[in-house]
């Protein structure tokens, strides 16, 4: 489905005008397709049919408690990183023993609640962090599950920034430690390997680098054969389109992998994120002011880099829609916020019909890494957030307002 489609030049979420929900909830506002997030899910879910898999949705990506609560009842396990992630993933009332959590910095507290709550999985990043994981779970009287996260050295061909799979990186240790701390696991009586994971990068387009680090993955698990090892965690990645770019074909990869898994005692779990939010969403916003200069015109928008960091901290380009669509010559122009930054851009250089202020925008595929980027800077309340079904509209947060900001603060 196309989640956001002109029905008579008028740009609809589903069968939602957006100029109507920028009435009802002010602009900025994320806006985001309930039916969209259920098939980008339901299409990875079902493609894995027939082997025993696992999809975890990485809650990085966008942590909205009802986004996650519908995963949840749709049959989705989560990926988490913090104790943050893991209180979100409880308050939305998914099955701990489906999750698993990443990240090179666990804290001796986030153990703790982890291994209370009955996780699928620590993905455990280093042999320090080992040595806390069992340490909490032996004080705790209980066994810890873990993966040990391999860095398969693979490149991931994506924004450096995004990129993790390489030696280089901070994450996951190399396959020749891997194995020294799975023997680690096997001696002691407060860990239990479950797993072995991966995670090569983001927003990665091919579908090679998926099945190099299987590969890495499965020759480190051959050699592990007595341990009990039943999961596979591939981690997260999958590419979409943001532009003109050729998405990830998602049916091959899974294919490939399906062929790969099928005939060993292995489970696959998946971690996507982006991949299932990403397309499902978009930045709402009104044009202030439409400044030209000499050699340049600017739209001045009510949203700006601390709603969507991703143009400002990665280049990443977003397209720009305007939500009523007129005929007129197009003309180049930067689509600009208010804050004081120079890096304070929606979009650059790109060909928009002629706008005037009080006209809506729409920053398109912004479901992923948007709302959760977001921060106060300037001060700025953070955007609402409303989901869309069908022809009704729900606010899945509230705008904050200036109360909000300060009350954590003390004079
Ligand atoms: N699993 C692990 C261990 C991860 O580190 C990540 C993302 C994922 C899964 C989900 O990756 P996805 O399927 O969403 O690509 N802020 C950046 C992306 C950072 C990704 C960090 N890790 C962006 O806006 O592009």
């Amino acid at each position: 489905m196309e989640p956001f489609a002109y029905i008579q030049n008028r740009l609809h979420c589903e069968g939602v005008p957006l100029a109507r929900i920028a009435e009802q909830f002010g602009t900025p506002a994320y806006v985001y397709s309930r039916a969209a997030i259920l098939e980008n899910f339901s299409r990875i879910q079902s493609g894995l049919a027939g082997i025993p898999s696992l999809v975890c949705y990485s809650v990085k990506a966008n942590s909205n408690l009802k986004i996650l609560r519908l995963l949840a009842q749709a049959g989705a396990g989560f990926d988490i990183v913090s104790g943050g992630e893991l209180a979100r993933v409880g308050r939305a009332g998914a099955d701990p023993g489906r999750m698993v959590f990443s990240g090179v910095g666990k804290t001796a507290e986030e153990i703790d609640a982890a291994l209370a709550s009955g996780l699928l999985m620590f993905n455990v990043e280093s042999e320090g962090e080992l040595e806390v994981i069992e340490a909490r779970a032996a004080a705790a009287g209980t066994t810890a599950p873990i993966a040990i996260r391999v860095n398969p050295d693979v490149e991931a061909e994506t924004h450096p920034y995004i990129s993790t799979g390489r030696f280089i990186h901070k994450f996951g240790v190399p396959k020749s430690s891997a194995l020294a701390l799975y023997r680690r696991a096997a001696a002691s009586k407060s860990l239990r390997a479950r797993g072995i994971a991966c995670h090569i990068g983001s927003q990665i387009l091919k579908v090679e680098p998926f099945l190099k680090a299987l590969d890495e993955i499965l020759e480190v698990v051959k050699r592990l054969e007595q341990q009990g090892i039943q999961w596979l965690d591939l981690g997260g990645g999958y590419g979409i389109r943001y532009g003109d770019e050729e998405p990830l074909d998602m049916d091959r990869l899974i294919a490939e992998l399906k062929r790969r898994v099928a005939g060993t005692p292995y489970r696959l779990i998946l971690e996507p994120g982006r991949a299932i939010v990403g397309n499902a969403g978009i930045l709402l916003t009104r044009v202030l002011y439409v400044k030209a200069t000499e050699q340049k015109n600017f739209v001045v928008v009510d949203s700006g880099m601390n709603d969507l960091l991703r143009p400002a901290l990665y280049g990443s380009e977003h397209q720009v829609w305007p939500v009523e669509r007129r005929a007129g010559p197009s003309a180049p122009a930067d689509v600009v916020g208010p804050l004081c930054e120079t890096g304070d851009f929606l979009a650059r250089d790109r060909r928009l019909a002629p706008l005037q202020p009080g006209d809506l925008l729409a920053i398109m595929t912004a479901g992923a890494y948007g709302f959760v980027l977001s921060s106060n800077y300037n001060s700025r309340p953070r955007p609402a957030e409303v989901l869309v079904s069908a022809s009704e509209t729900l606010l899945i947060r509230s705008r904050e307002r200036l109360d909000d900001l300060m009350s954590a603060e003390h004079l």
